[in-house]
């Protein structure tokens, strides 16, 4: 008997490290969720989990990729699976883009810093947000600090792309523009979606500002997670780092974000805008918001490079279609013209093979690193994009392919 409970019982060390020990408890996106949530104030936890209104569009974007069912093919020697493609004229190792998402110093003092250079690592385009809190010039020089990938060879010049909203300050937005340009941005993000503000009624009823602002209630919450309050601060004040120093626009005071983007954003925006963008950018455009076949066309016609069909996480129009449902339609109508990216509700490597073998040149992330960032700072979102990598190669073996040349619409099915 003795022998038998030796032989069972084998302690495992003890993880001394506690962002490995949180890391080492994770299996998926929803677990690194559910650490992000225990160790968040409310209000920031809500801030990046919530959408809009009855938050419809946010499940759907999830529920679109559980509806379509792989048809797998089997005995077709897996033994060597590719996951490589292009993405804008340059290889990646998958096909996957971190998404523009403002603040990212509220899940982790690193922030941006953190997630370009997890990027970096994984040799994926990493996309700044106009509202991020740390500069273009930081996370340029973030990046160039890395230097092997998590394969230890050479990392040679890390992507990064910048997201830009239509300001109604067009000379803010020209100067931002040659910023990145000089600091190496290969190619802008233009969001469209966003002539006004969603209605976020998780953000109204706590009454979220940027950056938080300090009361009784944000008091309590900051006590009960100390780990977060500790980090945030002995961090440098949170700011829309882009525009530091613009009293208007960089945050200093705490503005709610429906104010800001009232006050900054310019809902009278419209094709010309993008013309704008066109002839003042010496690179690639990408808009990202298209939700209709139509304005795939109008975009495609208009010679931009890329649409990232995206409803905002959620965040924008309650009851928008979900991005994975308007893949097929727009590859059918515009495929060979652009690229097109499946921005929302991507959990799992096999959610970036359906997106692909809908007709996406890619698929894109924001929540998932947003989690994995305050679950586990850096460490997390390495592991998080190592865990889509090792999803999308099993998703292709038990599916019976071996590159994404071989993907298409045959490889699924509506259920
Ligand atoms: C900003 O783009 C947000 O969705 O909060």
């Amino acid at each position: 008997m003795f022998e038998t409970l030796r032989s069972v019982l084998q302690f495992r060390d003890f993880e001394w490290d506690p962002v490995e020990r949180r890391l080492a408890r994770a299996a998926n996106v929803d677990d690194l969720r559910a650490i992000c949530k225990r160790r968040l104030p409310g209000g920031v936890f809500d801030y990046i989990d919530g959408a809009a209104e009855d938050e419809v569009t946010l499940r759907r974007n999830e529920e679109g990729f559980e509806r379509l069912e792989f048809r797998p093919r089997v005995l077709r020697d897996v033994s060597g699976i590719d996951t490589t493609t292009t993405i804008l004229g340059r290889e990646v190792p998958l096909p996957l883009i971190l998404s523009p998402t403002g603040f990212g110093r509220i899940a982790d003092s690193q922030g941006e810093l953190a997630v370009s250079r997890s990027a970096a690592r994984a040799r994926v385009p990493y996309t700044l947000s106009t509202m991020a809190t740390r500069s273009l010039e930081e996370v340029r020089d973030a990046q160039a600090g890395v230097s092997t990938d998590h394969a230890g060879a050479a990392v040679v010049d890390p992507r990064r792309w910048f997201q830009v909203y239509v300001w109604k300050d067009k000379g803010l937005l020209k100067e931002l523009l040659g910023r990145a340009s000089e600091s190496g941005y290969e190619s802008i993000m233009i969001t469209v979606d966003t002539a006004v503000l969603g209605r976020r009624e998780r953000d109204v009823r706590r009454g979220f500002t940027l950056p938080p602002q300090i009361g009784l209630d944000t008091i309590v919450d900051g006590v009960l997670h100390p780990s977060w309050t500790w980090d945030f601060v002995n961090a440098d004040p949170i700011r829309f780092a882009n525009v530091v120093g613009r009293d208007d626009v960089d945050g200093s005071s705490a503005v709610s974000l429906a104010e800001h983007m009232a006050a900054q954003f310019d809902p009278a925006l419209s094709w010309s805008d993008v013309e704008w963008f066109q002839s003042i950018w010496d690179g690639p455009v990408t808009l990202k918001g298209i939700q209709t076949v139509e304005d795939a066309a109008i975009a495609a016609d208009l010679g931009v490079d890329a649409i990232a069909l995206s409803n905002h996480g959620g965040r924008q129009l309650d009851g928008a279609p979900a991005p994975i449902d308007l893949v097929a339609p727009v590859a059918d109508a515009v495929g060979g013209r652009l690229e097109i990216y499946c921005d929302g509700g991507i959990r799992r490597g096999s959610d970036i093979l359906k997106a692909v073998a809908q007709g996406a040149t890619a698929a894109m992330v924001g929540r998932a690193y947003l989690y994995a960032l305050g679950a586990g700072g850096e460490r997390g979102v390495d592991w998080v994009l190592d865990f889509l990598d090792a999803g999308l190669r099993q998703a292709m073996a038990l599916c019976g392919v071996r590159s994404l040349d071989e993907v298409d619409g045959e490889l699924l099915r509506h259920r």
